[in-house]
């Protein structure tokens, strides 16, 4: 077997689990999970229902760029979303749909990288673990840059040395962040594609959570934005990577696309006709309407702020934790040890949140997700209070 799969680290679910080994919660209160990122609301109707009246196509193989009015539907959600002129996203040639960002992440840095001594892939750390897995099975080594409460938790590219960029081959970011919400402002963005202009590298940006902030006067820049802000209306150098999981509550579905730089796409294309990751035709068809709909998406969108406004004031008087901009995720500090807290918060109160450190390395200093946990606003409401309610609890019963 390929010998770089034992330099992938444990993924953090199945240390998640290890944790939790012989734990006994209490058994009269019913779990709440608040570990992983799995959308639970419910999804739109309209797309459950052209799922079903195409359910008869799956007699033929899908195709690797798939139908003419996904792509369409892409583009004209992204010419929406980000306000980009009308025409400059050409579905013919800048979009792909992918089975969900998660294979695709994986999938392009495989395709992208060009195994040279000392080649990088530069991503946050913390960061969605795909990004890491992903280099180091392509040959590449991680460039982890912290993201910091003291630099509003947003990767300090100023810090990278140049001699370090000129190794760099693709440069990950993620906006909004996961496990932290934070946002890339327009400016942090056009600085980064200035860096991957002058030292010739690619910029993967996963954008999943775009659909999910918390100011409905303020959606999240995203990068093909700021290419056009910035005169590259080829989005030289650029993919972003956008899902249906969390925009539409249909993590199952295993739907999202590519687009960006038409060179790369047509490169990534190619890879993925080998790679055998075509949509099925039913699900492309459910994914065409989802992109056209942005009322679904807002009403989600709204059940993720009301928990935001109820939780917050319960938690933030018994832990240092902050309003995210975006997401759906609370990344507090727990004052000490967050392995420990996760597991006496379980033992204690049947809650499960996910310790922070196992979503960052040790790179600088220490790791940056450490003496944190990832709260994941998921549950319906009624148990994110209850889960709140639980942990002012925990903290009082620990003081
Ligand atoms: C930052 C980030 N990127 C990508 C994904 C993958 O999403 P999907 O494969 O469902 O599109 C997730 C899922 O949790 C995520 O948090």
């Amino acid at each position: 077997m390929n010998p770089r799969l034992t330099t992938l680290y444990e993924y953090p679910f199945e240390r998640l689990a290890r944790l939790k080994t012989g734990v006994s919660p209490p058994a009269d209160r019913r779990h709440i999970a608040m570990s992983i990122g799995e959308p639970q609301h419910a999804p739109p109707e309209f797309l459950l229902e052209a799922l079903r009246r195409h359910v008869g196509e799956l007699d033929s193989y899908p195709t690797t760029q798939g139908l003419a009015a996904l792509r369409e539907a892409c583009a004209g959600w992204l010419t929406r979303r980000y306000a980009l002129k009308e025409g400059s996203v050409d579905p013919g040639t800048m979009v792909l749909p992918v089975n969900g960002t998660r294979e695709a992440l994986f999938a392009f840095v495989q395709a992208a990288i060009a195994e040279r001594p000392g080649a990088l892939v530069a991503m946050p750390n913390p960061f969605y673990q795909i990004y890491e897995g992903a280099a180091l099975l392509a040959g590449a080594a991680p460039c982890y840059l912290d993201t910091l409460a003291g630099n509003g938790y947003l990767p300090d590219l100023a810090a990278v040395p140049p001699a370090v960029w000129q190794r760099c081959q693709v440069l990950f970011l993620c906006s909004p962040g996961n496990p932290t919400g934070a946002v890339l402002p327009l400016e942090y963005l056009e600085r980064a594609l200035d860096l991957a202009e002058r030292h010739d590298f690619i910029i993967a940006s996963d954008e999943c959570y775009a659909d999910i902030y918390l100011d409905e006067q303020a959606p999240p820049p995203g990068l093909l934005e700021a290419c056009e802000a910035s005169g590259r209306t080829r989005f030289e150098r650029c993919v972003v990577f956008h899902s249906l999981s969390k925009r539409s509550s249909v993590p199952g579905l295993r739907s999202g696309f590519v687009a960006g730089d038409p060179r790369l796409i047509a490169r990534f294309h190619l890879y993925r006709t080998y790679h055998g990751s075509a949509m099925p035709v039913p699900t492309q068809h459910g994914s065409r309407l989802a992109w056209q709909d942005d009322a679904h998406a807002a009403a989600n969108r709204a059940l993720y702020q009301e928990k935001f406004a109820r939780v917050l004031p319960l938690l933030a008087p018994v832990l240092a934790v902050e309003r995210p901009a975006a997401a759906f995720y609370l990344w507090p500090e727990v004052g000490g040890d967050d392995e420990a807290f996760a597991r006496a918060l379980f033992a204690r109160e049947h809650v499960t949140v996910l310790p922070g450190s196992y979503l960052g390395r040790p790179a600088a200093r220490t790791n940056p997700g450490a003496g944190r946990v990832r709260i994941s606003l998921v549950p319906p409401l009624a148990q994110c209070l209850e889960a709140a309610e639980r942990i002012r609890n925990f903290l009082g019963s620990r003081a």
